[in-house]
């Protein structure tokens, strides 16, 4: 049966521009997203250069503006030496990124004394997402407290992270979080499976135990965001493999799979993929914007078949329930049986007009 569910909106995507085009761009990297039935994404700053002041901010929505397909924000990275830009930069931006732990590029913040002065300075209206794992997320979750403002925290994947997010929520805390579908649907198990570098990735890929502790506390988990991360198939198996894997077309069908199997419901879905993304980031409605699933469609995962440029997934061969038919974006067909009609340039920026509102 074909359903009709709102635009998916996915907080946290990389798509490589500027730095690195030859493993996506915005136009490769949005068409995966109008492909995979989302129609907004919020992009990550830890491109080459790395988005942290005035100019290469620009950089980055210059491409946008000229090759994005479907709508987006562009996110700001926590620097040693940007605190003096925080202010202006934040009303075009997605939120504030603050890289607190191991990663893929230069934007790691090791220094706790900059973590304070960038949760002083960053204007309140605006979100901060933390990429912080285990202990490190204790330390940023008192600092949200300690500054008292809401913070999202990225892709949680251990047991004893969802347990301490829980708590904090239970205590009063205004924190929010989000959970990658592959932490959903992959485990160290996986590992021989996908081979070494193919299955690096960051935060790691946990223990069952880890991954059942995600299910049973689904009431704590505010988003599913697919920390989309391509790399290509050559840098995965080479030396020294960049953790990452690309998962905007694979999210909302393995998540439907999931629904089909009584694991969760659509409305668990949609309320993970839109309602909240949209509250928590506080971005502006997206008039006429739909997508059209077919719910029983059964077809395997297969790299070939997908719109992203890095040209491989963690899923290949996977056999999965639910499709993306068609999806409109602003009144316009931008995506229908597998092909891509929104032009490059289409995609508007959710921050462009509006400051972000107060949250
Ligand atoms: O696996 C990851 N890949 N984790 C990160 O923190 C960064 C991301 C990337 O940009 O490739
Ligand atoms: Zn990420």
């Amino acid at each position: 049966m074909s359903i009709r569910l709102p635009g998916l909106i996915d907080p946290h995507v990389h798509l490589r521009e500027p730095g690195a085009t030859h493993k996506e761009d915005w136009d490769t990297g949005t068409a995966a997203a109008l492909a995979g039935g989302f129609t907004a994404v919020l992009a990550m700053p830890n491109t080459r250069p790395a988005i942290t002041d005035p100019a290469t901010l620009d950089l980055a929505l210059r491409a946008a503006e000229s090759k994005a397909r479907c709508d987006y924000a562009q996110y700001l990275g926590a620097g040693p030496d940007n605190l003096r830009h925080l202010d202006a930069l934040a009303p075009s931006t997605a939120g504030l990124k603050m890289y607190l732990d191991q990663t893929y590029g230069p934007l790691r913040l090791d220094r706790m004394e900059l973590w304070m002065e960038h949760f002083r300075r960053w204007p309140r209206g605006s979100p901060i997402v933390a990429h912080a794992e285990a202990r490190t997320l204790a330390a940023v979750i008192l600092l949200a407290a300690i500054y008292d403002r809401p913070l999202h925290l990225a892709h949680v994947s251990l047991r004893e992270e969802i347990l301490l997010i829980r708590a904090a929520k239970e205590r009063g805390l205004k924190i929010t979080c989000e959970v990658a579908p592959h932490h959903l649907f992959l485990t160290q198990e996986d590992i021989p499976r996908l081979g070494g570098g193919r299955s690096e990735v960051r935060p790691r890929l946990a223990s069952p135990a880890d991954r059942d502790a995600l299910w049973e506390n689904l009431a704590v988990i505010d988003c599913f965001a697919t920390d989309h991360a391509p790399h290509t198939p050559a840098e995965k198996d080479g030396q020294d493999p960049p953790p990452g894997f690309p998962g905007l077309e694979t999210a909302l069908p393995l998540l439907l799979s999931a629904v089909h199997q009584g694991r969760l419901t659509l409305a668990d879905v949609v309320l993970r993929m839109h309602t909240n993304p949209k509250k928590i980031f506080a971005l502006p409605e997206q008039p006429e914007t739909w997508i059209e699933v077919d719910e029983d469609a059964a077809w395997e995962i297969q790299a070939a078949h997908l719109f992203t440029r890095c040209g491989w997934t963690p899923f290949e061969g996977w056999q999965v329930r639910g499709r993306v038919r068609r999806v409109a974006l602003r009144g316009q067909e931008v995506y229908r049986d597998g092909k891509v009609l929104a032009l490059p340039g289409s995609g508007k920026n959710l921050r462009a007009a509006q400051p972000a509102k107060h949250i």
